[in-house]
This record gives C-alpha cells, sequence and structure tokens, in this order.
C-alpha cells in the first residue's frame, strides 16, 4: 500500500484538529464533494489520503473505480463552457477528468506566461472541484495531443537542446513551465482538501528506456516534488518507467485498439486481453491513463460522425467491459470532449475540429456514445466490491461462440461476469447459458426459466452480478445489467437494464416470500422456498416497475430497455443522492427543506419524474416549482418545458476588399525584417544560407509573407522555389508566388520551378518575388527534434542565370510580443488584413464594396470578406450555433474564419472535410452583435468564397449562462501594435 497525504509539519495541531472535524462534519460526502465544502469555508480544509495497492486507488482509505475522460480547456476558449462539460461529465457518471496543460498555450515568449482569461486554469481547477469530480493533471511538458510542436511553445523551436531529454537548454527551457504550472496545480490538491486534483502525470508516452530518459523522468518528478505536488506521479508510457531512476509511482497504459483510420467505421481489432499486465503489476492496479475514447480526424478525412461510429457504443461496450473483464479498475478515455483547434492550435494533418467523435460533441452536445458511457459509468460508480476484483475461472458459455470471464471481490465474494463474443467482431445474434457459481448454492445454471436464454446480439457485451449486496437486498444474480442503486430513506431502488426485446432473469434472496407488486410492465414472479430466491421473467420493453417489500426491506425495482435507462440521472444532495428521469440532462440537485432544486436542460417538453426519499414533498426545475404528482412508484411526476424555436439570422450582406498588396512591385516593404541570419542553434536549418525558417524571425504561427528582391539579368527563365508548409498524415500545406504581380503558381510543401516569361522581367532593375506561405503547425515529438522542422520558404534559385536574391520577412504582427495576448499567440498569423486588423470588431469596412455570397474569382490572391449580425438567443436556452461554408463544386480557396476577431476555422475547399465550424457562446455574443471576417485566400484561377451560413446545432433550455469573453477591439489592438513597434521597428505593419 502507498500512501499520499499532506507532508507532516504543514498543519499545526489546531488546524489538524480542525480538518479532522471538518471530514467528520462532511463525512456523508465523498471526498470530492468534501473539497467543495472545505475549500468555501474558512477553516483549514481537511487533509486527504490518496493511497494504491495493486487493485485501486483509494481515497482516505476507501478504494475507489476511477472512471474518467479526457478534456482539454485550450480546445474551448470560453471558460464558462468549461463548466459546462465538466458538469456534464459528471452528470455520465464520470468521477475525474484528464486535463493537458499546454506549454506553448500559455507562453508566447521565453520568460512570459499567461493564466488569465481563457488561460486561467486556477479557474478551470476550481470549476472541477465545484462539479465534484478528481482531475489527472497533465502537465508535460511534452504532449503530443495533435497541437503544434506537441505542447511545446514557438520559441522553443529555435532552441538547439535535444527535446525531451537531459539537455541543459531544454531543462532550463521546460523548468521555467514546471515552476508556473506547479504552483497553480499545488494549490488544487485533494492531499490538501483545497481542490481535487488527484493525480499528477509526468511527461507523456515516453518510450524509450534509455539513461537519459531515466534521469529527465525523475528531474521532472524530483522537480514537481520540489514544487510542492504532493499527490501520486501517475505515467502513461506503457511499459516503461515501472521501476529504477525515473519510475512513476502509477505507471499505466495508453490503448487505441481501434487505431484512427475513420474511413472504414465498421472495421474491427480484436481485443487485447491485458489480464497477464494486470498480473505483472503488484504495487499498482491496471490503469489506463488513455483510452481509446475516439479517433482524430485528417485533412480530407471522412468527417468525425464517421470516427464516432467506429468508436460507437458498441465499441464502448465491448473494449471497456473488457478492460473491466481484466480487471482494471482505472480508466480515462481520450477523448470525452475533444474541442476546437481554433486558432493555429492544431499540428500538421488534423484540421480545426478536435471533435474527436467523442462522447460529447465539439459543440457540447450529447451522443449515443455519451449514453453508454453513462449506463457502465454509473455502474462503476454504484456497485463499489468492482473496485477490488481478482480473476476467477469459470466455466465456458454453452454456446461457443461466446466468451466469458469472471471476477471475484475477495472480501465480500460479489462475481462479475463479462460476457462477449469470442470474436469481437462477430455481428451474429448468439444466445446462451451461463454455469455461474452463487454462494451457498454453488454451481447453477442461469437463466433458470425453461425456455429463455441470455443473449449476445452482435458486437455487444454484457456485465452481470451475482452474489451482491446493496442497501438491505441480496441479488443472487441478474442476466440484466445493473445501471445503479441507491438507497432512499428506508427502500431501495436498483435499476437494471437490458436490450430491447431480450428476455432477462433476476434473482434475489430473502428471509421469507416477500410481498411483491408489478407496478407497471409484464413481469413474471417465481418464488422458490427451498432456494429463498424471488425470481423475476421479463423482456427488456420500456420501463418496467416491480415494489417488492419483506420484513422490513422494500425495493423499487426498475427495469428498463437501454433506451429507458440512459434516460435517467442520479444526483447527490447534501442529504443523499436522488434519481431523475426524463429530461436531456440534469446537472444539480440540492435541498431546499422538503423541496428538492433541480437544474437542467431539456431539448423538448416532456415528463421528469423524480425519485427520491419519503422526506421530499415537491420540486423545482431550474428555479421554477414543479406541479407534481405522486405516482404508485412512490416517486413526483410533473412536466418540463422545452425550449423557445429560434432562428438565425441569414448572412446577406458582405462587404470585400482585395488584400494581398504584397504582390505589388511597388508596395513598401521597408518595415518588414530582412532574412539576413546567418546562424541559428536549430541544428535543423541545413539549407542554404541566410536562414530563411520563419520561426527563426520570431513568426511561428499562421501565414507568412516573403518578398524577394533581385536585379534581373534578364536571362532567368525560371524560378525554383522550396518551402516546409508542414507534412504529416498528408501533404495540405500550400504556398502561392508571383513575380512582379504576375502568378507563377502553387505547391504544397516541397519545391517546384517556376517558368518565368521574359516580359515579366526588368532586366537590371529592381524585381520582386512575393510568396505567401502555409504554416500548417509544427510536428509533434519523439526525440530528434522534429518540432524544429524549419517552416516557410527554404531555398528560391534561378535557373538561366545565377541571379542573388534577397529576402524580406513579415509574419503575425510582433512575433512572439503580442500586441493581443488575450486572444494570445495561436490566433494570429501574418496576412496584411490580420497585420491591420480586419479580423477585428470594431474595424470599419463601409467603404469596402459590398457583395453577396457565393463569390468567385479568377485572380489568386487573398480577399476579405465581413459582415456583421445581431443575436437574440432566449435567455436560458443554450443553442450551439456554427458557421458553415458551402461549395457546390470545390474551388481552389482555402479560407480563414474570424468571430468577433477569434479564429475560428480554417476551411479548404478542395481538400475538406469539415464545413461547419463551431462558434462557441461567449466568443459569439448571444444577446448582441457580432461580427464574422473572413479572409479567403484563392490559391488558383478558381477561388473565391463559397455561400456562408449560420447553422444552428441544437436548441436547450438550460441553466448554463455564459459570460461573454472579454477582448480588445481594433482601436485597442491597433493601439498596442503601435506601442510594439516603437521601441523595435523591426516588425512593421505594412
Ligand atoms: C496518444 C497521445 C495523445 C494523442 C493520442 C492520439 O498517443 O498520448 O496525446 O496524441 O495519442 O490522439
Amino acid at each position: 500500500m502507498f500512501v499520499f497525504r499532506r507532508p507532516h509539519g504543514r498543519l499545526t495541531a489546531r488546524s489538524a484538529a480542525l480538518a479532522l472535524l471538518a471530514l467528520s462534519a462532511s463525512s456523508t460526502l465523498a471526498p470530492v464533494e468534501a473539497a467543495h465544502a472545505a475549500a468555501t469555508a474558512t477553516t483549514v480544509p481537511p487533509a486527504h489520503t490518496i493511497a494504491y495497492d495493486r487493485y485501486s486507488l483509494t481515497i482516505d482509505g476507501k478504494p475507489i473505480y476511477l472512471w474518467s475522460g479526457s478534456f482539454h480547456y485550450w480546445r474551448l476558449p470560453s471558460p464558462d463552457l468549461w463548466a459546462d462539460v465538466l458538469q456534464k461529465m459528471k452528470a455520465a457518471g464520470f468521477n475525474a477528468v484528464e486535463i493537458y496543460f499546454h506549454w506553448g498555450y500559455h507562453s508566447p515568449k521565453r520568460g512570459v506566461y499567461d493564466f488569465s482569461g481563457i488561460r486561467d486554469v486556477d479557474r478551470l481547477l476550481d470549476m472541477a472541484r465545484d462539479a465534484g469530480i478528481y482531475v489527472i493533471a497533465r502537465p508535460g511538458p511534452y504532449i503530443n495531443a495533435e497541437t503544434d510542436a506537441g505542447g511545446f511553445p514557438g520559441w522553443l523551436v529555435t532552441t538547439a537542446g535535444k527535446p525531451r531529454s537531459t539537455a541543459p537548454d531544454y531543462t532550463a527551457a521546460y523548468r521555467e513551465w514546471m515552476t508556473q504550472i506547479d504552483r497553480i496545480l499545488a494549490r488544487h490538491q485533494l492531499t490538501d482538501g483545497r481542490g481535487t486534483v488527484l493525480l499528477y502525470q509526468v511527461e507523456n508516452e515516453l518510450y524509450d528506456d534509455s539513461p537519459d530518459s531515466r534521469r529527465y523522468m525523475q528531474d521532472i518528478e524530483d522537480k514537481a516534488r520540489a514544487d510542492g505536488i504532493t499527490v501520486p506521479l501517475t505515467g502513461n508510457h506503457n511499459g516503461n518507467f515501472f521501476t529504477g531512476v525515473g519510475a512513476v509511482d502509477m505507471p499505466g497504459y495508453d490503448s487505441y485498439p481501434a487505431d484512427f483510420d475513420c474511413t472504414r467505421p465498421e472495421r474491427w481489432n480484436s481485443v487485447y486481453d491485458f489480464a497477464s499486465e494486470r498480473k505483472g503489476l503488484t504495487r499498482s492496479p491496471l490503469f489506463f491513463p488513455e483510452f481509446q475514447g475516439g479517433a482524430f480526424d485528417v485533412w480530407g478525412g471522412p468527417g468525425y460522425e464517421a470516427c464516432r461510429k467506429l468508436t460507437g457504443p458498441d465499441f464502448e461496450r465491448v473494449f471497456y467491459e473488457s478492460n473491466i473483464a481484466s480487471g482494471s479498475t482505472m480508466q480515462n478515455f481520450y477523448m470525452t470532449y475533444g474541442g476546437i483547434n481554433w486558432g493555429w492550435l492544431s499540428s500538421p494533418g488534423v484540421y480545426t475540429s478536435y471533435d474527436y467523435g467523442a462522447a460529447i460533441t465539439a459543440n457540447r452536445q450529447l451522443t449515443d456514445k455519451y449514453d453508454q458511457q453513462k449506463l457502465i459509468g454509473y455502474m462503476t460508480q454504484a456497485v463499489a466490491p468492482l473496485a477490488r476484483t481478482d480473476a476467477v475461472a469459470t466455466s465456458v458459455p454453452d454456446n461457443p461462440r461466446l466468451r466469458v470471464n469472471a471476477r471475484v471481490n475477495p472480501d465480500d465474494g460479489t462475481r462479475f461476469y463479462i460476457l462477449r463474443h469470442a470474436d469481437v467482431a462477430d455481428t451474429s445474434n448468439d444466445a446462451t447459458h451461463l454455469r455461474i457459481t452463487l454462494a451457498k448454492v454453488g454451481a447453477t445454471t442461469i437463466p433458470q426459466q425453461a425456455g429463455t436464454s441470455i443473449r449476445v446480439n452482435g458486437r455487444d457485451s454484457k456485465m452481470l452480478l451475482a452474489d451482491y449486496h446493496f442497501g438491505k437486498q441480496d441479488l443472487a444474480y441478474s442476466t440484466s445489467e445493473l445501471m445503479t442503486q441507491l438507497r432512499l430513506g428506508d427502500r431501495d431502488v436498483a435499476l437494471l437494464y437490458g436490450r430491447h426485446d431480450e428476455e432477462g432473469e433476476t434473482a434475489l434472496r430473502y428471509a421469507a416470500e416477500p410481498t411483491t407488486h408489478v407496478i407497471d410492465g409484464n413481469v413474471a414472479t417465481h418464488w422458490d422456498a427451498t432456494t429463498h430466491t424471488l425470481r423475476l421473467n421479463y423482456r427488456h420493453d420500456g420501463l418496467a416497475r416491480v415494489a417488492i417489500s419483506q420484513g422490513d426491506t422494500s425495493l423499487l425495482l426498475l427495469i428498463g430497455d437501454n433506451e429507458e435507462a440512459k434516460r435517467f440521472w442520479q444526483l447527490q444532495t447534501e442529504t443523499g443522492p436522488v434519481l431523475v428521469r426524463g429530461p436531456y440532462l440534469a446537472r444539480n440537485a440540492s435541498r431546499d427543506g422538503e423541496q428538492l432544486a433541480l437544474t437542467g436542460d431539456a431539448d423538448k417538453a416532456g415528463d421528469i419524474e423524480v425519485f427520491a426519499g419519503p422526506d421530499t414533498h415537491g420540486f423545482s426545475w431550474n428555479g421554477t416549482p414543479v406541479v407534481a404528482d405522486a405516482t404508485p412508484s412512490a416517486s413526483l411526476q410533473g412536466h418540463v418545458d422545452g425550449p423557445q424555436p429560434v432562428s438565425l439570422p441569414s448572412l446577406t450582406t458582405w462587404h470585400v476588399s482585395e488584400a494581398a498588396p504584397e504582390i505589388t512591385p511597388t508596395f513598401d516593404d521597408s518595415g518588414w525584417t530582412a532574412t539576413d541570419r546567418t546562424s541559428t542553434p536549430n541544428p535543423y536549418w541545413n539549407h542554404k544560407l541566410p536562414i530563411l525558417d520563419s520561426d527563426d524571425y520570431d513568426f511561428h504561427h499562421g501565414n507568412v509573407w516573403y518578398r524577394g528582391h533581385f536585379k534581373a539579368t534578364g536571362k532567368e527563365t525560371a524560378i525554383l522555389l522550396a518551402a516546409n508548409t508542414g507534412v504529416h498524415l498528408g501533404n495540405h500545406g500550400i504556398f502561392t508566388a508571383w513575380l512582379n504581380g504576375h502568378f507563377l503558381g502553387n505547391n504544397p510543401s516541397g519545391a517546384q520551378q517556376f517558368p518565368i516569361d521574359p516580359r515579366w522581367l526588368k532586366a537590371g532593375g529592381d524585381n520582386i518575388v512575393s510568396v505567401l506561405v502555409d504554416n500548417t503547425g509544427h510536428l509533434q515529438e519523439e526525440h530528434s527534434g522534429t518540432f524544429r522542422e524549419p517552416r516557410g520558404l527554404i531555398a528560391a534559385t534561378f535557373a538561366g542565370s545565377p541571379t542573388d536574391i534577397r529576402w524580406k520577412i513579415q509574419g503575425n504582427v510582433g512575433g512572439e510580443n503580442l500586441p493581443d495576448p488575450t486572444r494570445g499567440p495561436f490566433n494570429a498569423g501574418g496576412l496584411y488584413g490580420e497585420r491591420m486588423g480586419w479580423q477585428l470588431p470594431g474595424f470599419a469596412d463601409s467603404r469596402w464594396a459590398t457583395t453577396t455570397l457565393p463569390h468567385a474569382t479568377d485572380k489568386p490572391g487573398v480577399d476579405w470578406y465581413r459582415t456583421s449580425f445581431r443575436l437574440d438567443i432566449p435567455t436560458g436556452q443554450d443553442v450551439p450555433i456554427a458557421l458553415r461554408i458551402h461549395d457546390i463544386a470545390p474551388h481552389h480557396y482555402r479560407a480563414i474564419i474570424f468571430i468577433n476577431g477569434w479564429q475560428m476555422g480554417r476551411y479548404i475547399s478542395d481538400v475538406g472535410p469539415q464545413t461547419e465550424f463551431e462558434l462557441p457562446a461567449g466568443l459569439l455574443n448571444t444577446h448582441g452583435d457580432n461580427t464574422i471576417a473572413i479572409a479567403s485566400w484563392s490559391t488558383a484561377q478558381d477561388g473565391g468564397l463559397g455561400e456562408v451560413s449560420l447553422v444552428m446545432q441544437g436548441n436547450y433550455r438550460s441553466t448554463l449562462a455564459v459570460k461573454p469573453v472579454v477582448a480588445p477591439d481594433y482601436q485597442q489592438v491597433m493601439q498596442a501594435q503601435k506601442a510594439l513597434a516603437k521601441p523595435a521597428k523591426a516588425n512593421g505593419t505594412n
């Protein structure tokens, strides 16, 4: 047993006594809820003890099943929506959230760190505490995550030290970050009772056991401890760092059995049995820091609905329950909410949406994957014995196409049978009987009712319980699955479920024959006096209800098909749990005397039913009392209203301006930076000098312009241009080039010789090559430094004449010195319009021409389109809105979409697949004026911009309240730009 608690000496005797008092006062609350109560109280919060053994984590001595989901706050730049996602996770039974902290997102420049506004992780961790959810913190330094440079900051690109090693300059850099982030994480640790940070992951998937990697891991661990991290240190290094130098406290395995090819979503891979890994772990439980929760999609890919199908409810059932069968008590799903690669956050290969086909969509909506996770998640939290089990032998099913695994809790004998097809890809509909072992009676074949069976229809898995005690009940077995059980006053309530129309059998033991009353549904009962067992037989069809009582025990058994079961929500109040049936989402329950105050979301008008103790005489929903009737199930039933209809404005009139003056030979680039560097610490520049790599001139993200000046001999016949725009999972970057205003052509990452028409040259005069280069992001990293690969132009030579060419470069204004730190380092690139602030609210576009969309152009270059619109979404409604671009046929252009100055999308007409770009509330003003600006880069003679519209992706009556994210407008950013330009004239704005 390994124990983590607040270090001795930090508590005085008095504060320790207070802490104990506070702990006992809140003893009805789980530590996760107690942390909230404690943090808001004035006394010293109670310390909690986190420990673990080979079975599970324990908190204050209680074994827990960790059911966790990944969420990246930096992929949702509207803090009030973080609370929404966390509450939705908690509502589905997740007791933990796993969070990557993104170094580059907080640090635009060496020594500069920002934890305010959308980067306020203190606030995020408070929200997790308030939602009652533990946090697995993953601060890197390296995080991978399909984000630019795997989370390394732009300024690290041009340093020399080997990444993820003990190299001194790399070490100095990451220690800077750790000092900053650890200081915040340390304030929120469960060990101190001030927050819910439960675990701290060291690095990310370091698959290298070299002495240097071990030393590097050890250095990070020592640094974390020195920074006050007292929770267990975990790893996802798949077999590495279990023992010796650099070993983590709790090692783990990442696993993506469906891999990432969403083009064939029907395809299934086999289940890998982690039982041997479980056996090999003698000190800590089988932990999945990342088990597949979806898949990322790539430019040109099939889109996220295909990924959601690849990793759909059937996948979740089979694979997550198979992890339970292997004995895992710690599962985190990557991702549960994926979010948005807004700005230039993505690494090469992936596009704006990082929806991930996850349980919760990028626009925060619940899917059937969420429902499925809720079914299993509730069970993991309701069935305490699941946190400590050993594998046991069991008879094979009488149908050989099926296989079953059995586990038993060594303390109380609860048994778990996990049943599925032997070949997980098998889609046949099979029936079987199981021979299970029951206390007292021994081997028993179930179901017992003649002519009935247990079914596994296709890619399905069932986890059946036997010899399970809950409340005052003694469940012999059930061929239905248990979703949850709770004690309400003096009765127990259990919710069982199964696939629609499949047979079910449930057996409960009583001292004497109980009274049974079938309130609803078609359930046959049979009392066996010799075994003292009440057997119920039924088909799962809608929701059946049976009241059973004997002596002082009383049980309400709810038996639903999956559709009915998933409509239940279990919430925790100050005085115990309640069950709510009906609405789209139930967020919170609190007690107000004899009344319950419930909050949640409704997608339509409908019933709401509340199961609570006998001391509950009514309830309110979102602040309004509900007229409710008592039901024969001793519940209260009422009605909730749906949302009011909403219609969105159509975007009819646009202002348009040409915006690539850099192409024109007379354009004044005197304020631009000359690319005159001849040395760099970055070993990745292996091209001719001077250095052209945009990172060397502090332009790390977004588009970059180059202007090359040369004195023509007149003999130049062609120019070879080479650029690196980032190649990974495809080559979808691009550069376009002009000579003295004449279009040369385009190319993705690579080199191309562009022929020169002699009439374009001014022999003996100043000639200009203008090149606009995409930057699809920096590569992720193993060890070799690939994130340092240059971006931008890498070579330019003439054919026909050895003419010399000198380049100037211009990227985002200020480079690493951000004029708009609120929107941050990933928001802005180096397009002319961006440098002029055309994306920002407050810019006056009234002198621009007006147009409608779609709009076609045969002129390669960049055009900006702007429009504004007003929204007045009814208060108390959550209406996820997206911007849609529609082209009847693909054109050659790529559009960058800004909403109120925030870059929320990159669309490539001829690559796809994304056409709808989520506009998160908070960035979108749902009660006022909004500005859309779209920069469209026509990369060939058939560019322009397609039809643009607003799309309502959902409509919910909700308690979610979203405050606008305050960000500077046009005037403020322009002023900041001017202030920046003064001391160093280097990065001028024209
Ligand atoms: C894992 C990695 C994550 C993410 C995932 C794929 O290997 O740890 O950061 O990249 O793969 O989405």
